[in-house]
């Protein structure tokens, strides 16, 4: 089985060590993985197939040697493509996709936010999307060394119906990452899944970049804390106006996450250290976009994503 995983950061990295180390441990009952990493940069590309990848794991360090390349002919039809990189490098992610699909070829999309959902209905020649959600931790510690900082459920599951041949690739993508100790289960309801985590890196991710701090600082100080309940009550409201179920409260997921992660630097604040391009519009900025639309106010959203914006602005 061919597997493509394009983006070779934290979360890309992380799939592909395990399924790599963990999968080549049992290689009796696995069949054998082709597996590569699709990168854009040559550079790193290059650098991850002569050093391979480390994967750290408490006091341990695993290294594995990876298949990586920036073309997509040199791994040719995949049988799954996981779509690894962050919201503002979907759209380049999907162009890179589209190269390698063939007849029942999955597609398997791992963002934080809601911002890919759009590009995915508006692009031709796509295979069925299978949609995924997943509350693994990762950090980059340097090109191809990745630390595991905690595990949490993967959701994976249709955005729209499938054929039986691909409800069975579907099957096989869910055993392969459970072997692979990506503990993960398929869902029907993929999109209320969505819209949790939706609301989690809503009341999270924007404050903890514009206060740089870590996760569990923005519950010390009541100013931060009433935004982010705020920020979540905001999006909940959007939420159950578009239909969306929401199994448990949002604000208690997301009060418990910030607990659980105290010491975690999230993705956004880690973006805006690093001068990247962050993912406010995927995450705030479709809570506020969808607010407007359903004439819902979003004040509290709004201010955190004009902040975000200055930061972005003035890198
Ligand atoms: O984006 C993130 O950093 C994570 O989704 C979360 C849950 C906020 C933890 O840091």
């Amino acid at each position: 089985m061919k597997i493509a995983i394009i983006g070779p950061g934290a979360l890309g990295c992380l799939l592909a060590a395990s399924l790599t180390i963990k999968l080549d441990q049992s290689r009796d009952v696995n069949p054998a993985l082709d597996l590569w990493l699709l990168d854009y940069k040559p550079e790193r590309a290059r650098y991850l197939k002569e050093n391979g990848l480390i994967l750290e794991e408490g006091n341990q360090k695993k290294t594995c040697r990876i298949n990586a390349t920036v073309d997509p002919q040199e791994i040719g039809p995949a049988d799954i493509i996981i779509l690894c990189v962050k919201s503002p490098q979907v759209a380049a992610g999907l162009q890179l996709a589209a190269k390698l699909v063939q007849e029942d070829t999955l597609l398997v999309t791992l963002q934080n936010g809601i911002g890919h959902l759009a590009l995915l209905k508006n692009r031709q020649k796509l295979p069925p999307i299978v949609l995924g959600v997943t509350a693994q931790g990762a950090n980059m510690v340097a090109p191809g060394h990745v630390c595991h900082a905690g595990d949490g459920l993967t959701r994976i599951g249709f955005l729209k119906s499938a054929s039986f041949t691909r409800s069975l690739l579907l099957a096989k993508v869910c055993n392969l990452l459970n072997y692979g100790g990506i503990e993960t289960v398929i869902v029907d309801n993929i999109l209320d899944y969505l819209w949790s985590k939706l609301l989690i890196n809503t009341g999270i991710n924007a404050l903890t970049a514009i206060h740089r701090c870590p996760n569990g600082r923005l519950l010390e100080s009541a100013d931060t804390k009433e935004k982010l309940s705020a920020a979540v009550w905001e999006g909940e409201a959007v939420a159950r106006a578009l239909g969306i179920e929401l199994a448990d409260d949002p604000l208690a997921i997301t009060l418990d996450v910030c607990r659980k992660t105290a010491q975690n630097l999230s993705s956004m604040l880690q973006d805006v250290n690093r001068k990247r391009p962050t993912e406010i519009d995927a995450i705030n900025g479709e809570i506020a976009a969808a607010g407007r639309r359903l004439g819902i106010p979003t004040p509290v959203n709004d201010a955190l994503i004009k902040k975000v914006k200055e930061i972005e602005q003035a890198y």
